[in-house]
């Protein structure tokens, strides 16, 4: 009808994420949860799927070393509203979610859902795959499970014609019932007010004396309440790590997931052993990348480029046809069909423009490099503004350090620095300016001059006979006369 008002309300969904495990076997003083997969905490993988899915609220379980937890988030740029709530006694999975009571009360009106911090690989189509199920099946409490090939470990489904009647965990298995090969993930959508009934009836009386949070199962069907199970598409939703052999295996699947989005997308790959870019990274269609390249962070490469063998790449930005041998850059900028390497290091905020030509032992650091200038060989460019076209000479240094303050250095387009000039900053080379090999400049060249600093060279004639004759006798001592 025209002119009424709609109102609509929104159901709240909480996420309680369960962090409090220590990871004995993995002998850390860190919490499991900061463990990290492919360069990122195993919590941060869950906390962003929840992000990804649009959740609304999320509260960490923390225990074990919790104050790495809260530095942890608060260094974060979360998208989503998250506290935390502390477990300070480890009593089961149950007991880790009362923990979370305070925080549930405060927003009753939808759904909770509860996830594990150390298995990685949820994803937002499952989170919301699951809640779609939940909310249409009306069940108070939806457990995503997955099948797999070796079960063990993991609390069995025991299915109905209409739903489940429970989990049984694996040490409550009888033979039959240790077959089933539907496990529980660990993650569960809950009806945030059934959560909350079921939570104070919880006992600790089974084989572990632990509040077991899969027993809400069977209070709530003892309820009449109506307790289902969706089963996610993504195989690995349930893979946690309980040692480091297990954390090394999340690695391998991870690296892999990744590998296999870029060659979908046309990323070329000869050997990719070695081979780890992170989930953030993008790149483009035709670039190759070889093995024991590492690329972190939110790197972004551009098409066409080959990314040579024992490159590293962290939170860098390069640009199409680029060509990377041997390089290690870390938050730096290289723009389109920029040559470089072997064994460059470009530092944080360097910028090597188009077509530029960095060769081997080269550092590069909080510096500009302009369009199509070459410093090819054994050269240090530290806080410095270089133009376009200019060339560098082998074993150039730019002296931009006094002990006490740092000094920048620039130079004009077109210049011309010789070999083993040191150029002490702050100094100015002008357009087109020439610096002879050798020199050590301390004061600004002008445009088109030639700044020579070295004294003339001497000829001393028959200076060596003597000297030669003592350095042949010892070598004929020592070598024979040959
Ligand atoms: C639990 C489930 C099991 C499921 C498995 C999936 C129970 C009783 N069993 O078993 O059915 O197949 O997860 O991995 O829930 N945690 C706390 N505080 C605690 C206990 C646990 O924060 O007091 C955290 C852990 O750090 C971990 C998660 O809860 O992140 C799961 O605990 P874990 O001990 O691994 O549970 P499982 O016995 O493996
Ligand atoms: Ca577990």
């Amino acid at each position: 009808m025209r002119g009424a008002v709609i109102s609509e309300v929104f159901d709240m969904n909480n996420v309680v994420i369960l962090a409090g495990g220590q990871g004995k076997r993995m002998k850390t003083n860190k919490p499991k949860v900061l463990l990290e997969v492919l360069g990122e905490p195993m919590l941060e993988w869950v906390i962003s799927a929840c992000e990804d899915a649009g959740m609304d609220r999320v509260c960490v379980v923390k225990g074990f070393e919790c104050e790495q937890i809260d530095e942890y988030l608060s260094a974060r740029e979360s998208k989503v509203d998250i506290r935390t709530a502390l477990q300070a006694e480890r009593l089961g999975t149950g007991h880790a979610v009362m923990q979370a009571v305070d925080f549930l009360k405060e927003d009753t009106s939808g759904n909770t859902l509860i996830l594990c911090g150390d298995a990685p690989f949820i994803d937002a189509e499952t989170i919301r795959g699951a809640l779609e199920h939940h909310e249409k099946s009306s069940a108070a409490v939806t457990v995503v499970t997955s099948e797999i090939d070796e079960p063990k470990g993991y609390g069995r489904i025991l299915r109905t014609d209409n739903g489940i009647s429970g989990i049984r965990e694996e040490k409550d298995c009888s033979d039959e019932e240790r077959l089933i090969k539907e496990i529980n993930s660990g993650c569960y959508w809950f009806r945030t007010e059934a959560l909350l009934e079921a939570l104070p009836e919880l006992k600790q009386n089974n084989a572990q004396g632990e509040y077991y949070l899969t027993d809400c199962i069977e209070i709530l069907l003892s309820k009449g309440e109506k307790a289902d199970a969706f089963m996610s598409g993504n195989e690995q939703v349930a893979l946690g790590a309980n040692d480091r052999k297990g954390l090394l295996a999340l690695n391998d699947i991870a690296r892999k997931m990744v590998i296999d989005k870029w060659l979908d997308e046309g990323v070329e790959f000869v050997c990719t052993d070695g081979v780890s870019i992170g989930r953030r990274v993008t790149v483009g269609v035709g670039t190759r990348i070889d093995s024991n390249v590492k690329i972190r962070g939110k790197s972004v490469i551009g098409r066409d480029c080959r990314i040579g063998v024992g490159c590293i790449i962290e939170d860098s930005v390069i640009g199409d046809g680029v060509d990377l041998n041997y390089v290690q850059a870390y938050s730096a900028q290289v723009d389109d069909n920029a040559k470089i390497g072997p064994f460059v290091q470009l530092r944080p905020d360097s910028h090597v423009k188009k077509g530029a030509k960095i060769g081997d032992f080269v550092e590069i650091k909080n510096s500009t490099i302009g369009e199509y200038t070459a410093v090819a060989h054994l050269t240090y460019v530290g806080d410095s503004d270089v133009g376009k076209n200019v060339n560098f000479g082998c074993g150039v240094v730019t002296v931009n350090f006094d002990g006490e303050k740092k000094y920048r250095t620039t130079i004009g387009d077109n210049a011309f620095i010789g070999c083993n000039t040191n150029l002490v900053s702050p100094v100015n080379i002008g357009d087109g300016a020439y610096t002879g090999a050798g020199s050590t400049i301390t004061k600004d060249v002008p445009a088109g001059a030639l700044a020579l600093e070295r004294t003339e060279q001497k000829i001393i004639e028959g200076y060596a006979e003597k000297k030669l004759k003592a350095r042949t006798e010892k070598f004929v001592k020592a070598h024979g006369d040959e």
